[in-house]
């Protein structure tokens, strides 16, 4: 989500200062790096020392420390892609909004020149002085994206508006602001399938397989963020900002891909279908005879869609595979790209519990028409999936 984005918080004396704690926890899960400035009154309510062992960068606290070259407020304004003043009380609001630059802090918002997000959490009486709310309406009309507190119990025991919104509000705003920043894919249409196709053998019951779709969503989320036109031909009615088209058999998710291909820059079949399809299905339920000790079913061979896309191709579309495999990874791997004449495969090894199938990680290996290999080590699926079109168009 936040993969090399740099996010510095700054962090004002109130009681909602604890709950930043979580907030950088979930920057860093979610791969952001971040670094933390706290106000003098800040450093009352947590630690420095906790912080930093959260962010797992120094702590900013002092305007001028003197053992550095460049002053602060330009070089941690410089390095960070967006900033986020969190808990932001009253006393610092106000310093901001009239260009008051009498500590870290404020010397930072002021000399900062991308986006700058505000959450304040202060008593509801200051919340609806009308000089706070002048500064808010200051700032807002000046471009900063204010995250108004929310109503409930306060920690100074009364109750109203002034608890600092939620953390998850936070970091979706942040991600919000981030997400188009880099949008190398712009004019791009990637078709990306995901998710385990359905074989139905009855109006009951189908053969399938344990593809939960996460590879392909993954894949879905970051060509979005990086611009790209995509359509996801999903197995599982998934719904998203970008366009989806829900099928359930391999023929099915064959149409849906021949319908989007013509005019697609780049198609990823990361959906695990099925290479074979139930022979004569049954249009009633089939009934369970008390003699038969067995059931036979005839399968059929379902078209192989990647093989067919690489065969008629445009000169310059990229046609990516995905390979399962649970033995002799990349000795099938390269036997596999051979066959299926796709000009990348992204092989991962299925056998394994913690990566592949269902899970929140994978591990892969990429490979090109010359066998060239490039291994990605094991990560969220996220940045799996970031890497992988990063190596794609370009940057490996
Ligand atoms: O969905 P998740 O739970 O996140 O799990 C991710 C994943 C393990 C499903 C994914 O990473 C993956 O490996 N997808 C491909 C699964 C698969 O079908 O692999 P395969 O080796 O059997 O097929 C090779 C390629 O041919 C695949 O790109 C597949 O989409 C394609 N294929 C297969 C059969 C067929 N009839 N038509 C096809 O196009």
């Amino acid at each position: 989500m936040f993969r090399n984005k740099n996010i510095l918080i700054g962090i004002t004396g109130g009681i909602a200062a604890y709950k930043i704690l979580e907030l950088i926890r979930l920057y860093k899960k979610n791969n952001a790096n971040v670094k933390v400035i706290m106000t003098e009154n800040a450093t009352n309510f947590v630690t420095p020392l906790t912080i930093r062992t959260l962010s797992n960068n120094p702590v900013y606290t002092k305007q001028f420390e003197v053992d550095n070259l460049f002053p602060e407020h330009i070089s941690l304004g410089s390095w960070a892609d967006i900033f986020v003043i969190a808990p932001a009380s009253a006393n610092t609001i106000g310093k901001i909004a009239n260009g008051i630059c009498d500590n870290l802090l404020t010397s930072i918002a002021c000399a900062f020149s991308k986006q700058i997000i505000v959450a304040p959490a202060m008593n509801c009486e200051m919340w609806n002085n009308q000089f706070v709310q002048d500064n808010i309406n200051k700032l807002q009309k000046a471009g900063y994206e204010i995250l108004s507190p929310e109503a409930g119990f306060l920690a100074c025991g009364t109750s109203g508006v002034g608890r600092l919104c939620a953390i998850e509000k936070i970091c979706a705003a942040t991600y919000e602001h981030l997400k188009y920043k880099n949008q190398k894919l712009k004019n791009k249409k990637i078709v990306i399938t995901a998710g385990g196709t359905r074989e139905n053998l009855d109006p009951v019951r189908y053969l399938g397989n344990h593809s939960s779709g996460k590879m392909g969503v993954a894949l879905a989320n970051e060509a979005y963020n990086l611009g790209a036109d995509v359509i996801l031909i999903n197995t599982f009615n998934h719904k998203a900002e970008y366009k989806t088209i829900d099928v359930s058999s391999a023929l099915e998710m064959k149409s849906a891909v021949e319908a989007e291909k013509q005019d697609a820059d780049c198609i990823i079949m990361a959906a695990a279908v099925a290479d074979f399809r139930i022979k004569n299905q049954n249009e009633q339920k089939i009934k369970k005879d008390d003699n038969d000790e067995t059931l036979t079913i005839e399968l059929i061979k379902n078209p192989d869609i990647l093989y067919e896309i690489s065969q008629s191709k445009n000169e310059n579309q990229i046609i990516v595979g995905f390979c399962a495999e649970s033995e002799n990874l990349i000795e099938n791997a390269k036997t596999k790209i051979n066959k299926k004449q796709c000009d990348y495969l992204i092989a991962n090894d299925i056998s394994r519990k913690d990566i592949g199938f269902s899970s929140d990680e994978n591990e892969v290996y990429i490979l090109d028409k010359k066998l060239n290999i490039k291994k990605i080590d094991k990560a969220q699926k996220s940045v799996i999936a970031e890497k992988i079109l990063e190596y794609i168009y370009g940057e490996n």
